[in-house]
């Protein structure tokens, strides 16, 4: 079957179950997934029910697609999101952003934990994303079929709209929200210090390990984007202790309250 057609069945799978349009689509990274239960009216619909869906495996990613309303805003979120490291091809990753584009969404909200490389934050801070360096390896848009645009622009590709109006919106928040350039590793593994200095040196404020194959499509799809990175732990070798994924989950877990105000008035009011 040719993944059009998969799409289209993913698609219509989850219309049957949430007829209206959603217009807003959000992808919840590590330690996000609290949000969906900030929905009202919510269906939540499993990933491994959606044909055609991948399924998740990480621990803090629920596997999720979830349906509902913030504010007057149908959103489409997906709690728990499908990482390279975990073994999924790049079109498999990035197979729900087509999904939620292909049930109407315009506007793409990514989230993610990720390590401090700029050592002026400090963990728990936020940052919007203005730019990535992909150092995944590969793209999600390689491979024979094209689904449009072969070469697809990636200048701006970070809504400035979108962040002004963040920026705007954390005015209201106790929230420290800073702009920065997100670099894509493979992981698992997290990075040696002298990987980290590297990133510095070519222009990298946070480092994780997901976010740009979903970018990278949802860019093919001419959503706008926004991009949130939840600094969870300063990058390896900024600071003279180990890395641990107890520690970005614990970081998520404290500012989790903060985030939501945030994001609610955001998407309600702004996107
Ligand atoms: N490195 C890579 N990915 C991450 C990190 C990190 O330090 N923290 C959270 N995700």
């Amino acid at each position: 079957m040719d993944t059009e057609k998969k799409i289209q069945d993913a698609a219509s799978y989850v219309r049957e179950k949430y007829a209206t349009p959603p217009q807003i689509g959000i992808i919840l990274g590590s330690g996000f997934s609290f949000f969906q239960e900030h929905l009202q009216n919510s269906t939540a619909i499993a990933y491994k029910e959606i044909p055609n869906f991948p399924v998740s495996t990480v621990e803090g990613h629920a596997g999720n697609l979830v349906l509902g309303k913030c504010g007057e805003k149908h959103l489409c979120v997906m709690a728990g999101r499908f990482h390279y490291y975990e073994g999924y091809s790049m079109q498999d990753i990035t197979f729900p952003v087509r999904v939620m584009a292909s049930l109407g969404i315009k506007t793409l909200v990514v989230t993610n934990a990720a390590g401090g490389v700029n050592k002026a934050y400090d963990v728990g801070n936020f940052v919007l994303l203005k730019d990535h360096i992909n150092l995944l390896g590969s793209s999600p848009l390689r491979g024979k079929e094209t689904f449009g645009q072969r070469f697809v622009d990636m200048t701006r590709c970070y809504s400035g709209d979108l962040r002004e109006a963040a920026l705007e919106t954390a005015k209201n928040h106790d929230i420290i929200l800073h702009e920065g350039v997100y670099a894509a590793t493979h992981g698992p593994n997290f990075e040696t210090p002298a990987e980290i200095k590297m990133m510095r040196v070519l222009g990298a404020d946070l480092v994780g390990m997901s976010t740009v194959p979903e970018v990278i499509v949802a860019r093919q799809l001419q959503l706008k984007i926004l991009g949130i990175s939840c600094v969870t732990n300063m990058a390896a070798g900024v600071l003279d202790q180990e890395l641990s994924h107890h520690e970005v989950m614990d970081t998520m877990d404290k500012n989790r309250q903060k985030f939501v105000g945030f994001i609610d008035e955001l998407i309600s009011q702004k996107l």
